[in-house]
């Protein structure tokens, strides 16, 4: 969609722009693509240590800066007003947050602590917070719904649940009303191969299957076989990221529409082993992989499953792509047509 194209279409939270930070990032791209779809002017803030410049929508107005300075953030700033900040910047990876704790703190923590300020003094009063189902650690029970216990066991958990609680006390205290939306496992790519999962180094299961499928890994690792699950490996709650993208659409309706602060799960509410990940990426690419079985890796939960009833029943959200076969095939065909030019 051009420029002139969003100004025709009637926004549905009104004549302003949102601020998006970390939108060229896995979600953050996908979420510029739905806000520009929707009709919502968009300004992306990034400082391209992991999102990509080309992964934007041409549409959306660009800023480049890192939400740990102080100084880039009030610039962005200046081009508000905005009627709401959409946060995905910051680091995003449980092993990375075993090594570098420094460093995840300082992203997810000082940086988002930075952003917020910035957003109270800029009259912000709507915020939509990218957090994780890493908030909750091993489940007692599951599906998990929002108000299971939250005991994170990686620094990255620990950052999403934290900053979810500077959220409410922002809320309750200054009134800047905000929607967590905790991921399950993000997976695919946008339907119409506009944007797709990018990451550097790839750590998450699918593209690694994907990669190796297309060649350019050796074998797969399993890490962890010895899991209380029926064949051993670790089950997840695979979400599409286009599915995902239009919850952060919904939650910025809902806010415009006077909706209180809220956390609320995004996933399908059906778990995959990591083996049947494997075996339904064989099925629908017709390969053969080859697999080794590893130990466990460090802040991995056995089970992760959804209950995602609440943001069904806030938000109205519907996933559009309920299964791992569709989620896989999507991100098969963003591996194939770009594979290739990322190895360049
Ligand atoms: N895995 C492998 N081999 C690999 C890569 C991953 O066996 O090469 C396994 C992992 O150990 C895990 C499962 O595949 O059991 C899924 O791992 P991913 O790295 O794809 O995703 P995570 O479950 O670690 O990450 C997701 C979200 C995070 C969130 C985390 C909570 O991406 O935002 O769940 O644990 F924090």
């Amino acid at each position: 969609m051009r420029r002139s194209e969003i100004g025709n279409r009637q926004s549905p939270i009104g004549n302003s722009r949102v601020l998006v930070t970390g939108g060229g990032g896995y979600v953050g791209s996908h979420v510029v693509l739905a806000l520009l779809d929707a009709g919502i002017a968009t300004v992306v803030l990034d400082n391209f240590e992991q999102g990509y410049l080309d992964a934007i929508a041409p549409d959306a107005e660009i800023v480049s800066g890192d939400i740990r300075n102080a100084d880039d953030v009030a610039r962005v700033f200046e081009r508000g007003p905005f009627a709401a900040v959409l946060h995905f910047a910051g680091l995003a990876n449980v092993p990375h947050s075993f090594a570098d704790p420094e460093k995840c703190y300082a992203a997810n923590l000082t940086g988002g602590l930075n952003l917020l300020a910035a957003a109270r003094r800029g009259g912000v009063k709507a915020f939509v917070f990218s957090s994780s189902a890493a908030v909750y650690g091993p489940p007692e029970r599951t599906p998990i719904p929002e108000d299971h216990p939250l005991r994170p066991i990686s620094p990255y958990g620990f950052t999403k649940a934290a900053f979810e609680r500077v959220l409410s006390d922002f809320g309750a205290a200054y009134g800047i009303r905000s929607v967590s939306l905790r991921y399950f496992n993000a997976a695919g790519a946008d339907p119409a191969g506009r944007a797709g999962e990018r990451h550097n180094p790839e750590t998450h299961i699918i593209p690694i299957v994907l990669q190796h499928l297309r060649g350019k890994r050796p074998c797969i690792k399993v890490f962890g076989t010895d899991y209380p699950t029926p064949d051993g490996s670790c089950i997840r709650d695979y979400v599409h990221v286009s599915d995902l993208a239009e919850a952060h659409v919904l939650a910025l309706k809902a806010l415009a529409a006077g909706a209180e602060t809220a956390s609320l799960n995004l996933g399908l509410g059906h778990g995959y082993s990591v083996r049947e990940v494997i075996a339904t990426a064989e099925r629908a690419t017709g390969l053969k992989a080859k697999v080794m079985e590893e130990g466990r890796r460090e802040g991995d939960p056995p089970v992760l499953v959804a209950d995602s009833s609440r943001a069904k029943s806030v938000l109205g959200w519907v996933p559009r792509h309920d299964s791992l076969e569709a989620i896989i095939a999507d991100g098969w065909r963003w591996e194939s047509q770009h594979g290739q030019e990322r190895m360049a």
